[in-house]
């Protein structure tokens, strides 16, 4: 059984983690945007999906911004039709032990992961609502459980928990659901970033983390990526303010 396609807007979705959903929902037969910072960044993806027979429109916000939140949306909704689907993945690191934090490394942190996911949500809910039908996942990690380093982002992460759970409850009379994706560690450009900052070799940092999860390997893109899919399917519809940790084992 196919699902009827739907409009799906995924953000920080020019590479990594957000890259590899918007292929995979396009793939389930969605119409995708691809948004991320930049326009110009997304249309390497947008065109690829093209290329392989889907349909795909680039779009430039930067998610903590309100107005430029409201135009990304206005215009899928003008360009591809009213989006009922969302993928809250955009993030950013700005790691350090509390007593080096900066204010605005705690700032920054909030206003992607926290602003962006409510801003994004706020706007894309009318078209749900109108639909009556939605899905929202939202990119949480197992940071969310404590990471040295990361104050900031593990009190975001943990925070789209809540802010998943609530949603739920307030959307689900609408045809709405609404959950998190944790993934443990998943190599992308922000692993990438995490070894440059401890001072190590990438690939040793991989076999490092790997050794200390139960399937004997760090994540890909893929793993993520099908996880969400799960979330978006019709089949799921009675799935909702949950967070699945996709981690190799248990606990990471
Ligand atoms: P990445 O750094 O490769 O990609 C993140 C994307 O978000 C980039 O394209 C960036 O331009 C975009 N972005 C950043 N700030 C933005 C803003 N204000 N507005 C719009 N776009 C913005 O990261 P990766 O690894 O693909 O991570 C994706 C999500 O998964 C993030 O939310 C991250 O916190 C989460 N995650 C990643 C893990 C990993 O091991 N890579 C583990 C757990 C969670």
């Amino acid at each position: 059984m196919t699902d009827p396609a739907r409009i799906a807007i995924v953000t920080g979705a020019a590479r990594g983690i957000g890259a590899a959903v918007a292929h995979r929902l396009a793939q389930d037969g969605h119409r995708i945007a691809v948004l991320d910072l930049d326009a110009a960044a997304c249309e390497p993806v947008a065109e690829a999906i093209v290329a392989a027979g889907g349909e795909a429109i680039a779009l430039g916000a930067d998610v903590a911004d309100e107005t430029a939140v409201q135009s990304a949306v206005d215009a899928c909704a003008e360009r591809l039709g009213p989006p009922t689907v969302l993928i809250n993945n955009a993030g950013i690191t700005r790691d350090n032990l509390l007593f080096k934090m900066t204010t605005a490394d705690w700032d920054s942190v909030m206003g992607v992961h926290l602003r962006g996911s409510f801003l994004m949500s706020r706007a894309v809910q009318r078209w749900m609502v109108q639909e009556g039908w939605g899905r929202i996942v939202s990119m949480s990690s197992t940071s969310a459980l404590g990471n040295r380093g990361q104050a900031n982002y593990a009190a975001a992460k943990a925070g789209l928990q809540g802010f998943t759970k609530t949603l739920a409850i307030e959307l689900g009379r609408f045809g709405i659901t609404v959950n998190a994706v944790a993934p443990g560690f998943i190599a992308t450009d922000m692993l990438e970033a995490t070894a440059a900052r401890l001072g190590k070799p990438y690939d040793e940092l991989l076999a490092e983390f790997a050794a200390d999860i139960p399937v004997g390997r760090t994540g890909t893109v893929d793993d993520i990526a099908a996880a969400v899919s799960f979330f978006v399917r019709e089949e799921a519809s009675f799935t909702t303010g949950q967070t699945l940790y996709v981690a190799g084992g248990p606990r990471c």
